[in-house]
């Protein structure tokens, strides 16, 4: 495909935006090689890093297209880019959980690792300033996320169809599904498609033979073995699906 970068937009923690010349509606996300942790008050990176979450957030929404969930991605571009629509973002981070671990397990006293009777929802308000903090349904309306509860109500049916599918994905390359976070944006036509990245900074994945932490937790929590983890992830999930 041939694109010329345009002028950068945005830096972010984990990205860069980039304007596409001719192509106002698009937007270039370079995945850096930088890792941070807690709003980025700790920080770290690796070589590759970048083209190892491109190449799995690349893998995740090829497989969720097939599935009926949308995304964003247009085209991958260089080593550690992507092409995408532009999208008017929600301000909302969407968690799903699976098993109990991180924020929820800690709020709760609960031993991590607990399983889930059903997948638990949350929203979070997209604001590094104000670190993200939890919102309930009616804070998510009283700071017009959406519009609606039914636009609400139709996030969550959208983030548990993309846990079913992930649960499938990541099953495959033998990684439990602990928990994730999502972004949605809305196109110009008024369509709630996927956003931003799925990659194992923004999922919790244990292996499933052995336990073993094989996301940012591995980071987060001084583990060692972050770069082995990350590559190792995304060469599970390329030999599995890349044919498919
Ligand atoms: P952060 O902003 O949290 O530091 P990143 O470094 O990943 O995170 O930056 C990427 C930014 O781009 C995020 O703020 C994300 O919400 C935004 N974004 C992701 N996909 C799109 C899109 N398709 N259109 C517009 N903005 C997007
Ligand atoms: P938590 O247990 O810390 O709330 O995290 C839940 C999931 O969301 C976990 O898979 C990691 C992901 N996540 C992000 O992607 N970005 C964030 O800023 C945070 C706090 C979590
Ligand atoms: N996403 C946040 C950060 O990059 C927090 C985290 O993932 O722990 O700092």
């Amino acid at each position: 495909m041939t694109y010329s970068k345009g002028a950068m937009i945005y830096e972010g923690k984990a990205k860069r935006l980039f304007e596409v010349e001719g192509h106002p509606e698009w937007i270039l996300q370079e995945f850096k090689d930088s890792l941070t942790a807690f709003n980025a008050l700790k920080k770290g990176s690796f070589d590759g890093k970048g083209r190892v979450n491109r190449d799995i957030t690349s893998l995740v929404f090829r497989f969720l297209e097939k599935r009926g969930l949308p995304s964003h991605r247009v085209a991958d571009v260089g080593t550690n880019e992507m092409i995408t629509e532009k999208l008017d973002m929600l301000k909302v981070e969407v968690v799903v959980r699976n098993v109990l671990a991180g924020s929820t397990a800690k709020k709760f006293g609960l031993e991590e690792g607990t399983p889930l009777e059903k997948p638990l929802v949350e929203f979070y308000y997209k604001d590094d300033v104000l670190a993200d903090p939890f919102i309930s349904d009616d804070q998510a309306l009283m700071m017009k996320v959406v519009k609606t509860q039914s636009e609400l109500d139709e996030l969550k049916s959208i983030a548990l169809k993309v846990n079913a599918g992930l649960i499938e994905f990541f099953g495959a390359a033998n990684l439990k599904l602990v928990d994730f976070k999502i972004e949605l944006g809305r196109t110009k036509d008024g369509r709630t498609v996927l956003a931003d990245e799925i990659t194992p900074d923004s999922c919790r994945l244990w292996d499933k033979s052995t336990g073993e932490k094989m996301d940012k937790d591995r980071f987060r929590r001084d583990l060692g073995n972050v770069q082995e983890s990350y590559v190792e992830v995304a060469t599970r999930l390329k030999n599995h699906w890349e044919s498919k």
